[in-house]
Formats: C-alpha cells, sequence, structure tokens
C-alpha cells in the first residue's frame, strides 16, 4: 500500500474513534480523499430512531461535498471484522464516480476494490 493510502487508512481509524454508535456497539470511521488531495473524514452516527442512523461513509462524503469537492479517487473505511461499505454507501458515492475503495480495521487483512467492482451497474438517472 502506497504511503498516501496508510494515511488514508489512519485518517479513517482516528474518525472511528467518534463514531457513536450506542445502539449496535459497532463503530465505523470513513476516510474520503478528493482528487485535489484534501481528506474529508466521518464515523458512523445512530439515533434512537434507527433508519435516522447515517454511515460513516456517507458521513464523510456529505462533508466533502459540502466542502465542494465532487471528484474523489479513494475512500478508506475501517471497522471490526471484514467490513465493506453497505449497499446504500455504496450507490451515494457511485453518484461521483468510480473510486479505490479500501477496507481495513484490527481484525482483517486491509483489501481494496474498486466501487465499480463492488456495486456494477450502479443506478443513475
Ligand atoms: N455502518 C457504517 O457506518 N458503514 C457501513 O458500511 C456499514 C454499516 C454502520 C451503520 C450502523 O451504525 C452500524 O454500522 C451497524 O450497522
Amino acid at each position: 500500500m502506497t504511503e498516501a493510502l496508510e494515511a488514508l487508512v489512519a485518517a479513517a481509524a482516528a474518525a472511528r474513534e467518534n463514531a457513536y454508535a450506542p445502539y449496535s456497539g459497532y463503530a465505523v470511521g470513513a476516510a474520503l480523499r478528493s482528487r485535489d488531495g484534501r481528506v474529508f473524514t466521518g464515523a458512523n452516527v445512530e439515533n434512537a430512531s434507527y433508519p435516522a442512523g447515517i454511515c460513516a461513509e456517507r458521513a464523510a462524503l456529505a462533508a466533502a461535498v459540502a466542502a465542494g469537492a465532487r471528484q474523489f479517487d479513494a475512500i478508506a473505511l475501517y471497522a471490526a471484522g471484514k467490513a465493506t461499505p453497505c449497499g446504500i454507501c455504496r450507490q451515494a458515492l457511485a453518484e461521483f464516480g468510480d473510486m479505490e475503495v479500501v477496507c481495513a480495521g484490527p481484525d482483517a487483512a486491509l483489501r481494496s476494490f474498486r466501487l465499480s467492482d463492488l456495486l456494477p451497474e450502479a443506478f443513475s438517472l
């Protein structure tokens, strides 16, 4: 893995420290890198009304888009087990094009995918 991707994984791991996951107990961190080199982080934020919760990846995406970023080359996810982005997050990220998806965590060897392989034929209008 390149140094830049290692830094992205480290940013995702740090963001995970701020996850708010009192219901599932499953903390997730994400770090999304825009093509101009900025890094936006997110953590999952759960809610007593379960569907109101948001995943780490979409939290990072919302922060990035709000800051004006529209093009991304990689996202890192940090979580326990062998986590990959959920289906909704795959679709949300695919809105902004293809990118590398690095899945990391304390339990499993790091894995890297193309978003287009994780979500072939993403929906678009
Ligand atoms: N979660 C994420 O943040 N990202 C994923 O890709 C999968 C799941 C969160 C949602 C919920 O807060 C917790 O993990 C358990 O599903």
